[in-house]
């Protein structure tokens, strides 16, 4: 079986972006591959973090996992900070990087303009520049092969790619080279605001996205306030990113084709079309918040659940570092 690995920030909301761009496709992978999916609260730690929302935010994450069909026995399920070698691994890679691939990465330039900090040089934690050393040797440590993320994640996965070649290259073959998989429709759902914009938590207005948590009434009103194009036609064009993205939404939410829903509304308006995206919005993830408010009542299962998976990663972890350590001539 193929190894697969993806993971995601604690960092409060997760959205209808996250979930279509990130956890699906890791939900599927487990049926095929041997998946690992994870918490990152050292990568939520770049940015400030209160220490009693992050602990919260920590399991709202795995509640989330467990609530959109990650099932734990299939997957490795676990806390990114219970796996020191995560950290030790990205020191090692720290050295194989170089600080001018680190400064292309437009993820770190986004970020940091958005601290909105007197100066980027003062301002800016050194674990920002960094964090994708960090996922690299999340990625690197456990041989994966898929890397399920969406369309903003895939030049961190090239970077990883880049660092396993050049490691490999100078010290012999250690490292898996990773693949990212993005899938074609959905990789990159954009803000209800502003279709100019990806959804993401870190939005300044919550009209923007669709959290896991949204009431169904909430719901409802964020798609019927959300902006549309010119013009009245249902349909995509490379133009009209608005509705684009509200038919990219329907279309997954619903799994029928873009086409067989542009066809259904031909001579129809926005109005009964935003009422049934809606209701489909709601339908599809009121089972799903259902789910993982249950996870949530239950704490000690939860952190059951992710001691279980720590001690099955540790296991490889540990094995790996093994290696890499013989490679780099420090095991004496
Ligand atoms: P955010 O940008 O909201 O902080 P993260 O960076 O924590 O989200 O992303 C977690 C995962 O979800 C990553 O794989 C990322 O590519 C995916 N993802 C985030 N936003 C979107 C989106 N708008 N559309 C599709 N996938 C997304
Ligand atoms: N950087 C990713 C994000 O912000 C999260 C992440 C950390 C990740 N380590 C990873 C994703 C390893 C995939 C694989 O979304």
């Amino acid at each position: 079986m193929k190894k697969s690995l993806t993971a995601i920030q604690p960092s409060g909301i997760l959205h209808l972006g996250n979930l279509i761009g990130a956890i699906e496709p890791a939900v599927q992978l487990q049926e095929t591959s041997q998946l690992s999916m994870f918490i990152v609260d050292y990568h939520a730690m770049t940015v400030p973090q209160k220490p009693v929302e992050l602990r919260k935010n920590i399991l709202f994450a795995a509640a989330a996992y467990l609530g959109c069909g990650i099932d734990p026995v299939k997957t490795t399920m676990f806390q990114q900070s219970r796996i020191s070698e995560h950290t030790e691994l990205a020191w090692i890679l720290n050295c194989v990087a170089k600080i001018g691939e680190l400064e292309r990465m437009t993820q770190y330039k986004d970020k940091s303009q958005k601290l909105n900090v007197k100066s980027q040089s003062e301002g800016v934690s050194v674990g920002l520049f960094d964090y994708p050393v960090l996922m690299a040797a999340d990625i690197l440590l456990y041989d994966t092969e898929v890397v399920p993320v969406g369309e903003d994640q895939k030049q961190h996965v090239e970077l990883a790619r880049d660092l396993a070649e050049r490691f490999n290259k100078q010290f012999g073959e250690t490292f898996v080279i990773p693949e990212p998989k993005i899938r074609a429709e959905g990789a990159r759902i954009m803000g209800l605001d502003d279709a100019t914009k990806k959804m993401s938590k870190s939005a300044t207005s919550a009209k923007s996205y669709i959290s896991l948590m949204d009431e169904s009434d909430v719901i409802r009103k964020k798609i019927m306030s959300a902006v549309t194009d010119s013009g009245t036609e249902i349909r995509t064009d490379r133009n009209r990113p608005a509705i684009t993205n509200l038919l990219t939404i329907f279309s997954i939410v619903t799994r029928r084709s873009v086409e067989s829903i542009e066809h259904s509304y031909v001579g129809k308006g926005y109005g009964d079309f935003k009422k049934d995206l809606a209701e489909a919005v709601v339908s599809y993830l009121d089972p799903i918040r259902a789910k993982i408010q249950t996870y949530l009542a239950d704490e000690t299962e939860l952190k059951h659940i992710l001691n279980d998976g720590a001690e099955r990663a540790k296991k490889q972890a540990q094995f790996k570092m093994h290696r890499i350590r013989q490679k780099l001539g420090i095991t004496l």
